[in-house]
């Protein structure tokens, strides 16, 4: 504890003019799954041991601030890291040494994209820098229609797109209604590019069809046949590749049959 308080009285102290870390960007722009290197510079002192550097790179977020980049006593410790970014950051130790920050994140997420914040303790002094990354989703998956109007007991075709992934990518597929409910029943289901249809709920069971040619040109289309009114509700399609992960929504309502004399009446009227 006491080492701690003389640790930042001395810090505190210190901070003189002299001590200056400075971003060469104050913001990064990347696409998903590409790879990025985060630079800044610090001016370092050749009388003091590197074994009094400190730097601690977080994401600044509400909730938490997951950690990217740790040196303690001029030691990283990896382990510090959030699972988020494990096995993702590579620092470059000669630059470290020359008062440069490296940090090569690869394989980005879009829940990368955020404010980070760096700070550099060392006994000459401390400072900080943030910066933002910006990383666009290069994956997308949309419904061709918000919602959609059908009666009972008729057929109606549900359809999604998704950017095509490459042949050699192999597709997660989960298409669930939305309940309130942890385990949303499961309309559709391809794991790997191949269908499972034992995942389908039993409210679903041989009222659906699925168009395999579709797929591979990047379309869902879900034959749901016999509708109920019960099918009523907000249907998710959730799909996971090589070059991300995105979902959508659409809304489906069934409303009650019309009696068919009706419609003849009518007719009848009309004629
Ligand atoms: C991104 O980095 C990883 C690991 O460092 C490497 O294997 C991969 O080839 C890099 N990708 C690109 C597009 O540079
Ligand atoms: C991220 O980049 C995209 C594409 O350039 C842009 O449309 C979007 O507004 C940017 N987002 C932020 C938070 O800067
Ligand atoms: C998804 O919708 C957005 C905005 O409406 C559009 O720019 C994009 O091209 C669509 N993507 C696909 C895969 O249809
Ligand atoms: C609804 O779909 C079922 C099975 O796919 C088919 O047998 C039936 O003829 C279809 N009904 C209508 C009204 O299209
Ligand atoms: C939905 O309605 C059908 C009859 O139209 C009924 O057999 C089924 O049990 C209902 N399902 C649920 C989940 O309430
Ligand atoms: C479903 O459709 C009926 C008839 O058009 C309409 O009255 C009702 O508001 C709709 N329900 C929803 C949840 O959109």
């Amino acid at each position: 504890m006491i080492g701690k308080i003389l640790l930042l009285i001395s810090l505190t102290s210190c901070v003189s003019g002299t001590f200056v870390v400075k971003v060469t960007q104050t913001s990064y722009q990347a696409e998903e799954n590409h790879n990025i290197t985060l630079e800044w510079m610090f001016t370092t002192n050749p009388d003091s041991s590197s074994t009094s550097q400190h730097i601690n790179c977080d994401m600044f977020t509400d909730h938490k601030n997951p950690v990217l980049y740790h040196v303690h006593e001029g030691v990283e410790v990896p382990e510090s890291e959030d699972k988020q970014f494990a096995g993702r950051v590579q620092s470059d130790k000669d630059a470290l040494r020359e008062g440069r920050i490296r940090l090569h994140v690869s394989r980005l997420r879009t829940e990368d994209l955020g404010l980070y914040l760096c700070g550099v303790f060392t006994d000459y002094g401390v400072s900080s820098v943030r910066w933002r990354l910006n990383v666009t989703g290069i994956f997308v998956v949309n419904v061709t229609q918000t919602s959609y109007q059908a009666e009972e007991n008729h057929n109606i075709t549900l359809q999604w797109m998704f950017t095509k992934p490459d042949s050699s990518s192999t597709p997660i597929i989960v298409c669930c209604r939305l309940l309130a409910d942890p385990n949303d029943p499961i309309l559709y289901h391809v794991h790997e590019g191949v269908e499972v249809p034992e995942s389908q709920d039993e409210q679903f069971a041989g009222r659906v069809q699925w168009d395999k040619d579709a797929l591979r040109e990047g379309r869902i289309r879900l034959h749901v046949s016999r509708l109920r009114t019960n099918d009523s509700g907000l249907y998710r399609c959730n799909v996971l590749t090589d070059d991300g992960q995105s979902s959508d929504s659409c809304l489906l309502n069934v409303t009650a049959e019309r009696i068919q004399q009706d419609e003849s009446v009518r007719d009848e009227i009309n004629i």
